[in-house]
């Protein structure tokens, strides 16, 4: 059976590379006669496998230094709690800007714990159609950091540029744009991502934090919830999800045998031109909500002049093997989600698929 157009918003599509790769070990991995999905996680093998992902993370998002790679569980979202939980203490606070559903959630979590401040939100009927602008951020003196969610999932918005907020970390959820474009690590102090998107299937979170964060991370915490003790143990503190680990090393090797961020970069940037550009042809049937500043190249979405329109283009869609554009529940609409293993190719096929559908009922 051929493989679809899959545009998930995550799980998403892996490169077919590393599938295939895996379907070839699966049996016998690197001559053990088991395979990963059964070796110890102590095994040397394991370790390898574990310490080498790291250092390509290192190597393709040019990390320095002064920064630890943590490999956990728990989702993106157990790091809506542990972020607090390890960096700020009762009397300490922290901003966070509201973009969209997750920065919302990380915010709740972080105020069921400590005390921290909205310092911008671009909500507006309860959508989120926009990045702030430098002038909207307001932040309280004495911040710890200042938390960001970089690329909206549901909504389609991403940051372009960071906000400068002096010498006040950004901590930056970057599950759905993690390794889509170059990154200057400056203005960081901690981001993290789950995996389900560029990097893997779901069951790990990248967590990449600056040295002197994890020295003050820990307080009085569960070991399973401390930063410290997860970087003192390389991330073995307990059993970590092999399988994840192995996947996503996978396609981290493939990333780089493309030629690295550079490379993903400019081919994100030629698929958002194509698709916006079919948009923008015809704004009385495609319309964008997202300010254009503010257009994400991960997830784009749009609506047709009717959610009769929107049921039947996500059903002709599905026909033509071209799978999950159904807008999130709590936008409706089309949403497509193409992360970095979908080609050009995918996209030109979607944008002619978009063209013919106009055709016949626009
Ligand atoms: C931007 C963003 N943050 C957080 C999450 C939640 O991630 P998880 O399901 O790994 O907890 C998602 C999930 O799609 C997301 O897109």
């Amino acid at each position: 059976m051929s493989r679809v157009i899959n545009f998930y918003p995550g799980p998403s599509a892996l490169p077919l590379e590393a599938l295939e790769s895996a379907e070839q070990e699966i049996r016998d991995w690197r001559g053990t006669g088991m395979s990963v999905l059964e070796i110890s996680h102590r095994s040397q093998e394991y370790v390898e496998l574990h310490d080498g992902t790291k250092e390509l993370f290192k190597k393709l998002l040019n990390i320095p230094e002064d920064y630890e790679i943590l490999m956990l569980q728990g989702g993106a979202s157990l790091q809506f709690a542990m972020i607090p939980m390890n960096l700020l203490s009762e009397d300490e606070t922290a901003g966070y800007v509201i973009t969209g559903s997750f920065s919302k959630n990380a915010y709740k979590a972080a105020g069921a714990l400590k005390k921290v401040y909205c310092a911008a939100s671009t909500e507006e009927d309860g959508k989120f159609f926009r990045i702030p602008g430098k002038k909207e951020l307001s932040m309280e003196p004495g911040s710890v950091y200042c938390h960001l969610t970089s690329n909206n999932t549901i909504f389609g918005t991403q940051w372009k540029a960071f906000p400068d907020t002096g010498s006040v970390p950004l901590i930056c959820d970057m599950s759905s744009d993690i390794l889509s474009r170059r990154l200057d690590f400056k203005p960081f102090g901690l981001i993290y991502a789950g995996a389900q998107k560029n990097l893997g299937p779901a069951g790990v979170t990248l967590i990449i934090i600056r040295n002197d964060l994890v020295e003050k991370s820990g307080r009085d915490l569960p070991d399973i919830l401390s930063y410290k003790v997860h970087a003192g143990k390389n991330s073995l503190y307990n059993t970590p999800s092999c399988f994840a680990v192995y996947m996503m090393n996978k396609v981290l090797k493939w990333v780089e045998k493309k030629g690295g961020l550079a490379v993903i970069e400019k081919q994100n940037e030629k698929k958002a031109e194509l698709l916006y550009g079919a948009i923008d042809e015809n704004p009385d049937f495609f319309k964008s909500r997202v300010e254009k500043e503010s257009r994400s190249t991960m997830n784009v979405t749009f609506n047709l002049p009717s959610g009769e329109l929107e049921s039947e283009f996500v059903s002709e869609a599905q026909k033509e093997r071209i799978i999950g554009v159904k807008g999130h529940r709590s936008v409706g609409g089309i949403r497509v989600s193409m992360y970095n293993a979908h080609g050009l190719d995918d996209i030109e096929v979607l944008v002619s698929f978009m063209k013919n559908f106009l055709s016949k009922k626009g």
